[in-house]
């Protein structure tokens, strides 16, 4: 099925959300995780495609050197909230898939997210973006991808950010709902997109002693070159390329990669204004991010 008209956007328990990411709501409920799951959860734009690609290499690409040059990354890592007209349901690929570990992508706030994770103690990797380039990477996904609410011009989309009026709802609320929990529980690493840019290397290790894994020379080499931007950008299997919803016209979905791009779309008033509103949200969290390396 054609997706036509864009989805609006309304208050679900709270969050902003569309229909595509609440009409499976019980069955994304009642999943069924598993302790050898691996969860990669994130606010929107903030790397989650870049940690899934990583891990379905770390995982997959040695046993099966194919699969990365004939499955959509979207079909080797499921979206387990997603109910998109013309595609399958992310609990139903989940179900179906015959890979261990499953990886899995959400975009859930940590209150949503369904209990088996907690219950199963399954692995989960929450990787945080500074809200100035969130906000701009949404903004030109939003413009580009058919199965969200138009975004409007920049400046009406930068205040809506500000109230929390995304799909997935506050930036704020998210970072801040996953850091909190991540202090009480051992089964979160809580990753930062500004650090995988500055060092890679340091954060895979991370990640790997997370996981438990002990990859050799020759893995990490070829997953470290792999998941470079520019050539992440050119595999047609993890660059968006294959998602129909997607309008490359407009912008690609791997767009720059950059921290602190925001410089180039805040004016000097609307920075301002941010960073008054932003020392009132986040006054209460010890959780800093970075605008700038
Ligand atoms: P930009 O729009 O700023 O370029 P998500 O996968 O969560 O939707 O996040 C998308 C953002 O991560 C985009 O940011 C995209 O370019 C960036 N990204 C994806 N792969 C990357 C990589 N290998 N290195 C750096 N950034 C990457």
């Amino acid at each position: 099925m054609e997706l036509t008209a864009r989805p609006t956007l309304f208050d679900f328990h709270g969050v902003s959300m569309t229909k595509y990411f609440t009409d499976n709501w019980d069955k994304v409920q009642d999943f069924e995780a598993r302790p050898d799951d691996v969860l990669i959860a994130t606010y929107p734009k903030a790397g989650n495609t870049w940690v899934s690609y990583i891990l379905d290499l770390l995982y997959f690409s040695q046993m099966s050197p194919d699969r990365r040059d004939q499955i959509p990354l979207h079909q080797r890592v499921p979206f387990l909230e997603m109910h998109i007209p013309g595609f399958p349901l992310g609990v139903d690929e989940l179900n179906q898939l015959t890979t261990f570990p499953r990886i899995i992508k959400t975009h859930l706030p940590v209150h949503f997210l369904p209990k088996s994770f907690w219950e199963q103690n399954s692995k989960i990797i929450y990787v945080a973006r500074n809200a100035k380039d969130t906000a701009v990477s949404y903004f030109h996904f939003d413009r580009m991808n058919r199965a969200q609410p138009e975004p409007g011009d920049w400046s009406s989309y930068l205040q809506r950010f500000m109230e929390g009026k995304m799909v997935f709802g506050s930036w704020y609320e998210h970072v801040t709902g996953w850091w909190e929990k991540k202090q009480t529980s051992s089964n979160i690493l809580y990753l930062f997109y500004e650090d995988l840019i500055e060092d890679t290397d340091k954060e895979l290790c991370r990640l790997y002693s997370f996981l438990g894994l002990s990859p050799t020379v020759e893995l990490k080499k070829q997953v470290r070159e792999k998941v470079l931007f520019d050539n992440m950008k050119k595999d047609k299997m993890a660059n968006g390329s294959r998602d129909e919803a997607f309008d490359f016209k407009i912008s690609p979905f791997m767009r720059k990669g950059k921290v602190g791009d925001w410089k180039n779309h805040f004016t000097a008033q609307q920075d301002e204004q941010f960073n008054e509103d932003y020392e009132r949200k986040m006054k209460n969290t010890h959780l800093q991010f970075r605008t700038a390396l």
